[in-house]
């Protein structure tokens, strides 16, 4: 298993270009293959695993995936034939319920294995069937698939409970070829959201109001490919601004949309880092110490539960007391644990982490059990005094591509070691 060894304790400094957003590739894609006529060109695709995860199901169903380049992709949705996704690959990504989204849309009928993804909760799917089964589908869970099955899918007024993403993005795929409108009330808000609908947009499907929490979607009879830009990854962007705080360093994001990032720029002001917003890049600049600040977690324009673990992780050495509260995914602080190791000061109580600033994060082995704690094991060994070896590299290339080459571009001490 390869881990990364970090010897800590150099600020960053330095411009990173951030790639596109992991989870909404992983809308895009799928929706991609929704297309029957002429071929789709993706732009800014991140080469994450999670995406490369992606094309190969796709690939496996039938569509024709293409790298062109690094970071553009096409994709022709017409060979899409084969109803059961493969089993193992489907498994280990939540992005994968969106397959049963696509093969209902197209082919009537799915069976897709119910989808892993990070250890961060019990992360359940019934919002998802509720929708397929609201749309018309008949939906079952057997011997860990989803077997879905429709003879026509109809358009629909739907609740979506908790502001799902996933299910707002999947209500959205499975409705694009729909008969008639389906309204999607209390949709997420997030980015990505916005970015699928562009897109859909853009391929033939009417949609309206994504953004708000009144989507509505008027099914197409036939799509055609197009291109299209997918959006900044605004967590991976997020990270690198902290990986700066953490360290006391200057560290700039180009290639972003700061709107995307108000949110934690605001709490990093409060923090004590100074933040500079362009047009289309971030800079921070943090003192040696921060101030310790609180944090809710909540659906856009909210703190993205996505960096609470690395703002957890910045809030270890900060001067004073954060509570941290994540309202999103209900298992998001096991990687505490591990920060234990390197002689932090917290305690989790249920859905609450009351973080206690140190001095000082000393090096020690430590293990990675999904994404986001992952990177924030990273960003800890940044900062921390002697040597880090963060084992389970691959559970953070399902969200950063080259993170070690881009931390050493930044002056970070830190190798992939087998
Ligand atoms: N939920 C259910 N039932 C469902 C669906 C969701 O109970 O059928 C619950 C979840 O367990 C969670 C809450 O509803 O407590 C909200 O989950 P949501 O559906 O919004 O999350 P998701 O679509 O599964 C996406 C991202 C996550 C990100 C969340 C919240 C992808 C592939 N994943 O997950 O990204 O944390 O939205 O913004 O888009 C990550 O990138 O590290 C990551 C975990």
């Amino acid at each position: 298993m390869a881990s990364f060894r970090i010897r800590g304790g150099r600020p960053l400094e330095g411009r990173v270009a951030v790639q596109g957003s992991k989870n909404s590739a992983l809308a895009i894609l799928t929706a991609a293959a929704l297309a029957v006529d002429g071929e789709t060109t993706l732009e800014n695709v991140p080469q994450y695993t999670d995406v490369l995860d992606l094309c190969q199901i796709l690939r496996d169903l039938g569509a024709e995936v293409v790298w062109r380049a690094p970071g553009t992709l096409t994709v022709r949705g017409e060979g899409v034939s084969k109803s059961e996704a493969p089993y193992d690959l489907a498994k280990k990504l939540r992005g994968s319920t969106y397959i049963v989204g696509l093969l209902l849309a197209r082919l009537g009928e799915a069976r897709v294995a119910v989808p892993g993804g990070c250890n961060i909760g019990t992360r359940p799917i019934d919002f998802h069937l509720k929708g397929f089964r609201t749309l018309g589908a008949e939906v079952e869970v057997e011997h860990g698939q989803i077997l879905a099955r429709a003879q026509r899918l109809r358009g629909q007024k739907f609740f979506v409970d908790r502001s799902s993403v996933g299910t707002t993005i999947n209500m959205m795929i499975t409705a694009s070829l729909a008969e008639g409108t389906t309204v999607l009330e209390n949709a997420a808000l997030e980015p990505e959201i916005v970015d699928l609908a562009n897109f859909l947009g853009k391929l033939g499907v009417k949609v309206r109001g994504a953004g708000t929490p009144n989507i509505r979607i008027e099914g197409a009879r036939r799509l055609t490919g197009q291109r299209h830009e997918i959006i900044p990854d605004r967590v991976v962007a997020g990270t690198y601004l902290m990986a700066g705080a953490i360290t006391g360093g200057r560290v700039e994001v180009q290639q972003v949309i700061p709107e995307h990032l108000r949110t934690v720029g605001l709490k990093l002001s409060e923090a004590g880092a100074e933040i500079v917003e362009k047009e289309d890049s971030m800079g921070i600049c943090s003192p040696r110490r921060l101030r310790g600040v609180d944090v809710q977690t909540g659906p856009h324009p909210g703190f993205a539960t996505d960096l609470q673990q690395p703002f957890l992780t910045l809030m270890t050495l900060a001067e004073g007391v954060s509570v941290i509260q994540e309202t999103v995914h209900d298992n998001r602080f096991g990687f505490v644990n591990e920060l234990q190791r390197m002689g932090t000061n917290i305690r989790v109580d249920r859905d609450t982490a009351i973080v206690r600033g140190v001095e000082a994060l000393t090096g020690a082995p430590v293990e990675a059990a999904e994404l986001r704690g992952g990177v924030s094991l990273v960003l800890a060994g940044l900062a921390a005094r002697g040597t880090t070896l963060v084992q389970g590299t691959h559970f953070i290339d399902r969200g950063y591509s080259n993170l070690e080459q881009t931390l050493q571009e930044l002056g970070a001490d830190i190798q992939r070691v087998e």
